[in-house]
């Protein structure tokens, strides 16, 4: 799988996916994952890629012609399953949707800035709109490595234990257990002693009844599969 991320802060990259899985997923070529900065596909000698609202206003908007040219550079190189505007009223982000994209071959996640982009992006360059969730962020930077993080753990093959993603919380449609790791007894909280048993199939129904319980009690509205 590929990922593009276009952005006019690169420099916020630089940290998200140098670690942990994200990393050992690049490390192991299940995924490539590249940083474009939409300046460079900027035309005049200022190299700009904002300017003022027409009809007025506060703040500044994302110009559509150096993020056209960003984008068409990157499909004359190949075909994208989705060009993705990261944007707080974008379809809400959500486990399925991350299992959606993880099958996918390449994807393009535009990150805007300031008031957001010229409208002419939304309407003729991309083809959908993900939020992470209803805040706003100051930019799509970190709604795009969330997305990113989010979709790369579930390429098959990424986490070294298969069954460790369909453990996932969400995965389905039950939250996790809890869990538990030494010592036993820490200054008198005790880990319960089902899981010192040793009794397999007890400890498993004592996980599933414990995660139906969270469940309800956290997200009554979410429907365990
Ligand atoms: N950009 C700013 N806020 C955002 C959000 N909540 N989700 C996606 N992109 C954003």
């Amino acid at each position: 799988m590929r990922i593009d991320i276009l952005t006019i802060f690169p420099e916020m990259f630089e940290g998200p996916f140098s670690h942990s899985i994200v990393k050992r997923a690049g490390d192991k070529e299940l995924v490539k994952i590249k940083i474009h900065d939409i300046r460079a596909h900027a035309t005049d000698k200022h190299r700009r890629v904002d300017d003022y609202p027409f009809g007025g206003g506060a703040g500044m908007v994302m110009m559509i012609e150096p993020i056209e040219r960003c984008i068409n550079a990157l499909k004359a190189e190949r075909a994208y399953d989705e060009v993705i505007y990261m944007s707080p009223d974008g379809d809400l982000m959500d486990q399925s949707m991350a299992n959606h994209y993880s099958t996918k071959g390449n994807i393009m996640l535009l990150c805007g800035h300031y008031k957001g982009v010229d409208e002419r992006v939304r309407d003729h360059l991309i083809t959908r709109e993900v939020s992470i969730g209803d805040y706003v962020l100051s930019g799509g930077e970190l709604a795009a490595a969330v997305f990113t993080d989010a979709v790369v753990r579930l390429i098959p093959g990424v986490l070294g234990d298969e069954t460790s993603a369909l453990s996932d919380s969400f995965q389905d449609g039950l939250l996790s257990p809890p869990v538990y790791t030494r010592p036993a007894d820490y200054k008198g909280w005790k880990v319960p002693d089902i899981l010192l048993s040793g009794h397999d199939r007890n400890i498993a129904e004592w996980r599933h009844e414990r995660s139906l319980e969270r469940t309800r009690e956290r997200r009554p509205g979410m429907q365990p599969e």
